[in-house]
């Protein structure tokens, strides 16, 4: 039998996260602990936590599981590991260790579909070094896999969503559209073509992308996953009391991806993130649906988005394309904290 584990699940990958207003609604009631040895926790919305073991050492600490995001168990479980993975190299941390998180239907898959998960997953820890010491598995249905990840970071070299400064430029190391394929491949609108170019992004580790922030000393970053570029950047600009610019037109795009969303093919998860980040951002006159929508696009293991000083921006970009993070691109810059958090032009 030929497992497709595509037509299990509604919605797959990070376009199943809870929408961020609802996630901020919960959070508000969660007790934040208070411990000067937490560098980074809850309150700032960064991808992970980091705690401080001594002067030299900190834990970068996240977790990351969903649904599948394609029809081989295989790709699945390389691309989730990607994603999980990404949350240490975007806080600038070495990712060390990691548990499997795994949610299996035993009696609707074939074990075997199990097993090629998990190497998937097992392959892309190894790629970035990473030792997989341990997991816990529970049946459930549909799938879903990810891993909880360890990494290390030294305590005064943690890269932050609040760490975005005025003047700084930002620059975004993958394409966008991963939601937009993946829901054209539903429904039969986008090539496999495009769905290959996806896939081979989202096992993309940003190991390279977090390679050359370290290099710079780059102080502010996060990954750009369920809540879409503009969520994201959202998020970044609150934490680091600054407004965002983003040239909408200056996205690069995996494959069909604009024609796609202009055909209608727009997922779910892009009205929720839409709803999250309107009261909060300035929409220029005459903006254009389909790249305001394109912004909106929950991705999964998308990539970095790096606020840069200009004057390391050429080198920067540089670095990252010789790096082969070849379609990597100033979209936007930092300003002074204006009226709005984000600004969204054409
Ligand atoms: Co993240
Ligand atoms: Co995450």
């Amino acid at each position: 039998m030929k497992v497709d584990l595509l037509q299990m699940v509604e919605a797959g990958g990070c376009s199943a996260k809870i929408s961020p207003r609802q996630l901020e609604e919960f959070l508000k009631y969660l007790p934040l602990p208070e411990d000067p040895d937490i560098l980074v926790g809850i309150g700032t919305h960064d991808d992970a936590g980091v705690y401080r073991v001594s002067d030299e050492l900190a834990l970068v600490f996240t977790t990351d599981f969903f649904p599948p995001v394609c029809s081989d168990p295989y790709e699945f479980g390389q691309i989730a590991a990607a994603n999980s993975i990404s949350d240490v190299y975007s806080m600038g941390g070495t990712p060390v260790i990691a548990l499997n998180i795994m949610m299996f239907p035993s009696s609707r898959l074939p074990l075997d579909a199990c097993a090629e998960i998990l190497k998937g997953g097992a392959d892309i820890a190894t790629e970035a070094g990473v030792r997989i010491i341990g997991g816990h598995t529970i049946d459930d249905f549909p799938p879903k896999y990810g891993l909880a990840v360890v990494g290390y970071i030294h305590p005064e070299k943690i890269i932050t969503n609040s760490g975005a400064k005025p003047g700084d430029l930002l620059i975004l190391t993958k394409p966008a559209g991963t939601g937009v394929i993946l829901a054209g491949l539903r429904l039969n609108m986008a090539s496999d073509g495009d769905a290959e170019l996806a896939k081979m992004y989202m096992k993309t580790l940003n190991r390279s992308g977090a390679e050359v922030m370290k290099k710079f000393s780059i102080k502010g970053a996060t990954d750009i996953t369920g809540y879409g570029l503009a969520g994201h950047a959202l998020k970044m600009a609150k934490a680091s009391n600054v407004s965002v610019e983003i040239n909408l037109s200056r996205i690069p795009l995996i494959g069909d991806t604009y024609r796609l969303v202009d055909e209608g093919c727009i997922p779910g998860a892009s009205f929720r993130n839409l709803e999250f980040v309107e009261n909060d951002s300035h929409l220029t006159m005459n903006l254009n649906y389909n790249l305001k929508m394109i912004a909106m696009d929950a991705q999964t293991s998308g990539g970095l988005l790096m606020c840069v000083p200009p004057e390391v921006s050429e080198n920067v970009l540089s670095e990252l394309h010789k790096a082969g993070l070849s379609r990597s691109v100033v979209i936007g810059r930092v300003t002074e904290k204006r009226e709005k958090y984000l600004y969204l032009e054409n």
